[in-house]
């Protein structure tokens, strides 16, 4: 896929998520068709998926594609640690060269991580993709991923009880 393929791509992930999620109001479901549609269109992507916040600090792994992952990653570890402490996406192009690098997948090379925000602005999540191919990822997926993030905020909220 070239540039603007790649792009496209993004475009057409982050429509295809704003119909299958409209008026949903669930992050489970959210998040797991997301990791989904991602997956079945970022091919050089391993793992697909998101680790929530559950305590102070703390991620616990959500809805996701591929291997099984690490279960459970404080904020001051890892990739996903960084990206939830600081509130900032993390672009790791050699994940051998990141202090702290969690291994889950002894076959990953590089590494996208996004924080992920619900409607209020609190960070309930990040979004993480690994690959095995070195600096799979760019400033590309990163802008695409971004606007990925955008269209699922809203379902990100818990529907009142039935
Ligand atoms: N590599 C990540 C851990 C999560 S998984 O690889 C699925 C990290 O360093 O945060």
């Amino acid at each position: 896929m070239n540039e603007s393929q790649r792009k496209t791509n993004y475009r057409e992930a982050a429509s295809e998520l704003a119909a299958l999620l409209e008026g949903i109001r669930d992050p489970i479901c959210a998040m797991a068709t997301c990791a989904s549609v991602l997956q079945g269109r970022l091919p050089r992507a391993s793992w697909v998926g998101f680790y929530r916040v559950v305590a102070p600090e703390l991620l616990r792994v959500g809805p996701y594609q591929g291997p099984i992952g690490c279960l459970e990653i404080p904020f001051s570890r890892g990739v996903c640690g960084a990206a939830a402490r600081e509130r900032r996406a993390q672009l790791v192009p050699d994940v051998h060269a990141f202090p702290g690098h969690i291994a889950c997948d002894d076959a990953a090379r590089s590494e996208v991580v996004l924080p992920v925000f619900d409607p209020a602005g609190d960070l309930i999540a990040v979004l993480d993709l690994d690959s095995h191919e070195p600096a799979a990822f760019d400033e590309i997926d990163l802008e695409g991923l971004e606007r990925v993030v955008e269209v699922i905020r809203p379902a990100l909220v818990l529907p009142a009880a039935v």
